[in-house]
Formats: structure tokens, C-alpha cells, sequence
């Protein structure tokens, strides 16, 4: 009864398989992965190297799909979309943040956050606020007209950040987020994504090695040659001090096709 009650979770997975082929060899990495993550979740992924983490990510941001398996987010088998839709799917609904920040080093700042947007049919001017309003909250406002070569590494990761949320999606995954960062903007970085996850609502899947990062999760993940260990939940996940970021415009449809 208590589980007709509860809400559908965001992301589904249902006995996922997945292994990659090498010349002849088949190299299984993922077997029989069931796991549930609720709207608004924000779950660190954590494991040994080789053990799948990015592989199980990618899955769940559609830029890898499985052997076999139910995959669901937000009520939608995304393992079963054609190419073209999938690259549709992803551009609406999902957010990505990797360890060495992939910006474009000819682009600034600005134009790196831009760049979702370009797919979408916003005019220049409503890109600009969205752009504008999105450096505001990650405190880089001052920093828009500056190429990744000119920033630091947590700045860099901070436009990532900003970049991800730009088209306002309901997912937001990140690979070794912290990864390449020193302790302070490691933090300050934890503290962003914390915010967005509590403030926002978004949801979050972290894939991490340090335990320090996993800390800021709502719920821990172990991954252990391919297969989940039980999710660890805790009881709230300690908020960080700073302000509260200012809202993003609602999302918009225009952009999406097909
Ligand atoms: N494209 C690929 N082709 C063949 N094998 C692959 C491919 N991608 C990953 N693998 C293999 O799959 C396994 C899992 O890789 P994955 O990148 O998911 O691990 P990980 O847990 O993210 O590790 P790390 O912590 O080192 O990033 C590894 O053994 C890897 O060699
Ligand atoms: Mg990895």
C-alpha cells in the first residue's frame, strides 16, 4: 500500500547490462544493475577504478546505451529512442559536469554557457539574460568575457556548472566533479551543487572518488566490479552557509525538436 503511495522514481534502472567488445573480446562491465533515484536526489557514486562508475553514468545520461535492460527517466525508455531523439532527450533533460571541465578554449566564458542555447531557437537577447543570470549564480559574473585559459581550475568548473544548468535541466550528472581541484574549490564547488539540489530541486548524480565529496550526497551508491552494493541513505545532507542562488527562468519548449 505505502508503495502506491510513493512517487514514481526519476530514474529507473531495471536489470541493466552492459559490456564493450575489444577485437573478439567481450569485456562485461555492468551486470543486472537495478537502482531507483527519486526527483530530487542527489546520490554520490562511488567504487574502484575500472569498476563502472562512468560507464552506469553515461547510461543514465544517454550517451551510452545498454546491452539489456529497463531504463527509465521521467517515465521515458531512453534505451529505446532512436539516435536523433536520444540527442534531443539529452539536450533538454540532462546536465553534464566532468573532471577537467570540457570547455571549448576558443570560447569565452559567456560564450561557453551560450553554447546549449545555440541549439535552441532563444534570440541573442534572451540568451544573454539566461547566460547573465546563470554566471550570477555561479559568482562569475565579473569573469564572462575571460577564456579558460584565464581562469582557475575551480572557476573553470564553476562555467561548467553554469553551463550545465543553462537549459535548465531536470538532470544533472557529474563525473569526477572535484576531481582535479584543490580542497577549497573542491568546496566551494560541493557547495554549489548542494545548493542546486536543495534550492533548485535539481537532481544530481555524482560520480566520486573522495569520500569528502561523497559527504555532500543525499545517498551513497557503491559500485563493486559492476555490481550495486545498498544504497546508503543519510538523514539530510549538510546544507552550506552561502546564499541562496537566484531562480532560472522557467524552461522553455521552443528549442526542442522533433
Ligand atoms: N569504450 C570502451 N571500450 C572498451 N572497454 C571500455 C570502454 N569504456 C570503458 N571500458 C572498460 O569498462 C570498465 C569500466 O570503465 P569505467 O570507465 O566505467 O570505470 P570507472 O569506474 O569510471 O573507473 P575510473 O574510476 O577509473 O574512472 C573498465 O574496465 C574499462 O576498461
Ligand atoms: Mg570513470
Amino acid at each position: 500500500m505505502v508503495d502506491a503511495l510513493r512517487p514514481e522514481p526519476l530514474v529507473s534502472i531495471r536489470h541493466l547490462a552492459k559490456s564493450y567488445r575489444r577485437g573478439a573480446q567481450i569485456v562485461p562491465v555492468l551486470s543486472d544493475i537495478s537502482l531507483d533515484i527519486g526527483a530530487g536526489d542527489f546520490i554520490a557514486l562511488m567504487g574502484p577504478s575500472g569498476s563502472g562508475k562512468s560507464t552506469l553514468l553515461n547510461l543514465i545520461a544517454g550517451i551510452d546505451r545498454p546491452d539489456s535492460g529497463a531504463l527509465l527517466v521521467g517515465g521515458v525508455d531512453i534505451s529505446a529512442l532512436p539516435e536523433a531523439s536520444l540527442a534531443d532527450w539529452r539536450a533538454a533533460h540532462v546536465g553534464f559536469i566532468f573532471q577537467f571541465y570540457n570547455l571549448m578554449p576558443v570560447l569565452t566564458a559567456y560564450e561557453n554557457v551560450e553554447l546549449p542555447l545555440m541549439l535552441t531557437r532563444l534570440g541573442r537577447a534572451e540568451r544573454r539574460e539566461r547566460v547573465e543570470l546563470v554566471l550570477r549564480m555561479v559568482n562569475l559574473a565579473d569573469r564572462m568575457d575571460h577564456y579558460p585559459s584565464e581562469l582557475s581550475g575551480g572557476q573553470q568548473q564553476r562555467v561548467a556548472i553554469a553551463r550545465a544548468l543553462i537549459t535548465d535541466p531536470t538532470l544533472i550528472v557529474a563525473d569526477e566533479p572535484t576531481g582535479d581541484l584543490d580542497r577549497t574549490s573542491a568546496t566551494e564547488i560541493l557547495a554549489m551543487l548542494q545548493r542546486l539540489n536543495a534550492d533548485l530541486g535539481k537532481t544530481i548524480i555524482m560520480v566520486t572518488h573522495d569520500a569528502h565529496a561523497a559527504e555532500a550526497a543525499k545517498s551513497l551508491v557503491h559500485l563493486e566490479k559492476g555490481e550495486l552494493l545498498p544504497t546508503e541513505h543519510r538523514q539530510s545532507s549538510q546544507r552550506p552557509p552561502e546564499r541562496t542562488p537566484e531562480r532560472p527562468p522557467e524552461p522553455r519548449q521552443d528549442g526542442q525538436r522533433g
